[in-house]
């Protein structure tokens, strides 16, 4: 059962929290989120409370991120001590739960993985974790438009190739890649031909039946 979420109350608790583009990119995440759940028959309610506070957490300095995850009790390595900014997402997921009374355990994982993905997530959690890239304002470039293809037709497809995007930028800005990123896209890519082998496998049933 989902608590119904207050959105003029989220907005406004954002608008005083993180600036105007930062919005436009939050309500893109939400609409787009809805909208693949709604195309791979999921909660849409709660793939959009999960966009709308995906980024609660995305203005608040490293040092709160920091004693945030520690007293939740999350397990820091040294990426992420390196870089809390990346615990942002976690962050939001607790401000979801303490601020907003958000209690449904897919909808606080989909906050929480939206930026590392994480192996086995639910589809639910793909939906967010794709849509924060793909979401409209991100722009048009060949990529993303690829990337938006991808989308709607293959959730797992498309959390991999989401993956290898994201990587693709770390490594040309000589960012720190987190393992979690790496683990999610051997996973999605794996879940990707296991998905497109059933549906050869399908094929060749249904023709053999037909035949
Ligand atoms: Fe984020
Ligand atoms: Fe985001």
């Amino acid at each position: 059962m989902t608590l119904a979420l207050d959105r003029q109350n989220v907005l406004a608790w954002l608008s005083n929290r993180v600036p105007a583009a930062r919005i436009t990119h939050i309500l893109g995440v939400e609409q787009t989120a809805g909208d693949l759940a709604r195309r791979y028959g999921l909660d849409e309610a709660k793939a959009r409370s999960a966009g709308l506070l995906h980024d609660a957490a995305k203005y608040f300095k490293p040092q709160l991120l920091l004693q945030m995850a520690q007293k939740e009790g999350l397990e820091l390595d040294s990426v992420l001590e390196a870089h809390p900014h990346l615990l942002h997402a976690d962050a939001s997921a607790i401000v979801a739960r303490d601020e907003f009374g958000v209690v449904d355990r897919e909808i606080l994982d989909a906050i929480a993985n939206h930026t590392l993905g994480r192996p086995n997530m639910s589809q639910l959690s793909c939906t967010v974790f794709i849509a924060d890239t793909i979401e409209p304002s991100r722009g048009n470039t060949a990529s993303l438009e690829a990337l938006r293809e991808a989308s709607v037709q293959n959730l797992y497809a498309a959390v991999w190739q989401t993956s290898d995007y994201s990587l693709k930028y770390l490594l040309e800005t000589r960012c720190y890649i987190h393992p979690r990123t790496v683990l999610t896209r051997n996973w999605a890519l794996q879940m990707a031909r296991r998905s497109t082998q059933t549906e050869n496998s399908t094929e060749k049933s249904i023709a053999q039946i037909t035949s």
